[in-house]
């Protein structure tokens, strides 16, 4: 029989206290609604209908998937009264799975036992076993243990609430069933909605059995409501993620200090040590290590790469062999040839670093070609800004850069030049020779005598307020 898919997704979120629908809460950096439609998307059904309604068009527009089906949920009048929004979109000989865009972390491999488990004609229902069934929908069982029907919280008396059996949200139902039950859902309950659970006890009354199945594991269910459900929620989907890893080699030092928080794609003996934050698209190949407290925003980094501890990486290519930090920030348009080695206390922006060469300690190389083999030394900085417009450095193989030079852009040093501690270059640099830019004379003064430690008096004809500071040895010889 052929599948449609609804998603219901058209609630604020009340208790999330945000102006953000509630579905557009991230789990690992994606919006929870998005993990709901992927899932559906691994059964391959026929249509996935999504009911939206606060700030639907935002919802809307994060998702630019020409496959999705839209369905408008004018007012909030409960779960049963936004199936009835997805009804005219379904046609009359398939069968209908309702998932919830706050039940973010429903695996496909349920919805498949579900979907095999439960005979075509009949419902099928995922419950799970709580350990707190707190808000959530209690299931009641016949002296035969039959599903007859769904008791909310709020409409539970004290016997109903012991029982920790709950509805997950998540069922299968022809949609001609569908079709007869919804129109006659009631609104005669303590939240005055229309509750989509209520048709179980319709079914139980035609003697329609409902089927039940189980998650594989109960937090696959968990439904986000409000924050603190949202970090569990994120907690689990983290450790989750950690442990597939973890199958396939690659070392996460802690899987509860792992996020996550897009696509990883990681080989085997890549270590990624604690409190470590990935986001967008990152990759790493082989026998490459990230440091503890590193973020990495869509990085691309080779084989045998060190990255050291509380190093920033953003829209960033590294290659084979490379170190990188402690403490460095690699911006974006960054990109590392092999064996470059970038120290600590150093921004590159928006630069090739050519192979082999290194900036090792307190240097800004921005909008920078630089070739192979060069050694930038300490407090190097590109002047790459005029105030109005950004302009190019190009700095050939082989050139020795000293301690504390600006480079003031636009500007080219040749191939092997050697560029003097100090200077500030603001003219091309020729290859082959020694540049400096200041002429030094050094010389040591004799009679000199290091400063002692100031002593702070008050003078009696000043004001109570006027203070001088006056040398230990004059404060004496008075
Ligand atoms: C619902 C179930 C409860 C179950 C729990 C599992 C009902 C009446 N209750 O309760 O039995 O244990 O989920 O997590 O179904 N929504 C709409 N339109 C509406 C109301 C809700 O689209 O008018 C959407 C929400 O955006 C949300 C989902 O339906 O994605 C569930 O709604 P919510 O209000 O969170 O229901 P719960 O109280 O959690
Ligand atoms: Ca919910």
């Amino acid at each position: 029989m052929d599948l449609s898919v609804v998603i219901l997704a058209a609630g604020q979120g009340t208790r999330m206290k945000s102006p953000l629908p509630k579905v557009l809460h991230p789990i690992g950096g994606k919006p929870m609604l998005a993990h709901v439609i992927n899932t559906a998307k691994a059964l391959n059904p026929q249509q996935i209908i999504i009911i939206h309604g606060f700030e639907g068009d935002l919802v809307k527009q994060t998702f630019h998937d020409a496959d999705l089906t839209w369905a408008e949920q004018p007012h909030r009048l409960g779960t049963g009264d936004a199936v009835a929004k997805a009804l005219p979109h379904i046609p009359a000989h398939h069968r209908v799975l309702t998932l919830y865009g706050d039940v973010p972390l429903i695996a496909v491999d349920t919805l498949k036992r579900l979907l095999t488990a439960t005979p075509t004609e009949d419902v099928g229902l995922l419950t799970a076993l709580a350990t707190d069934p707190t808000g959530l929908g209690r299931i009641i069982r016949n002296e035969k243990a039959k599903v007859v029907r769904i008791v909310e919280e709020r409409d539970a008396n004290d016997i109903e609430k012991q029982i920790h059996e709950v509805n997950t949200g998540i069922f299968v139902v022809t949609q001609s069933l569908l079709a007869r039950w919804v129109p006659q859902l009631k609104n005669n309950n303590a939240k005055g909605e229309y509750y989509l659970t209520d048709i179980i006890q319709m079914a139980a009354q035609e003697n329609i059995s409902v089927a039940t199945s189980v998650p594989s594991v109960v937090e696959e269910v968990l439904g986000v409501n409000d924050k603190s459900q949202q970090v569990t929620a994120e907690r689990y989907y983290q450790r989750h993620v950690a442990e597939n890893f973890l199958k396939d080699g690659v070392c996460i030092s802690d899987p509860a200090r792992f996020d996550l928080r897009g696509s990883l794609q990681a080989e085997p003996d890549v270590v990624i040590d604690v409190n470590v934050v990935l986001e967008g698209h990152v990759s790493i190949q082989k026998n490459s290590r990230i440091g503890p407290n590193c973020v990495l925003i869509n990085c691309k980094i080779g084989e045998n790469v060190s990255v050291l501890a509380n190093s920033y990486l953003e829209d960033v290519v590294i290659g084979d062999n490379c170190s990188v930090g402690p403490f460095a920030r690699l911006r974006p348009g960054t990109q590392l040839d092999q064996d470059v080695h970038i120290g600590n206390f150093v921004e590159v922006k928006n630069s090739n670093i050519g192979q082999g060469s290194k900036i090792s300690h307190l240097s800004y190389i921005g909008d920078t070609v630089m070739g192979k083999a060069v050694n930038v030394g300490a407090g190097t900085i590109t002047c790459n800004y005029d105030g109005a417009n950004k302009h190019r450095t190009i700095i050939d193989d082989g050139v020795f850069i000293g301690s504390d030079t600006q480079l003031v852009a636009p500007i080219k040093i040749g191939k092997e030049a050697t560029i003097a501690a100090g200077s500030t270059v603001v003219k091309d640099v020729p290859a082959d020779k020694l540049t400096m830019t200041h002429q030094l004379q050094q010389r040591s003064i004799e009679e000199w005598q290091r400063p002692t430690k100031l002593a702070t008096v008050t003078h009696s004809h000043a004001s109570s307020l006027e203070k001088d500071v006056v040398p230990v040895e004059k404060v004496k010889s008075k």
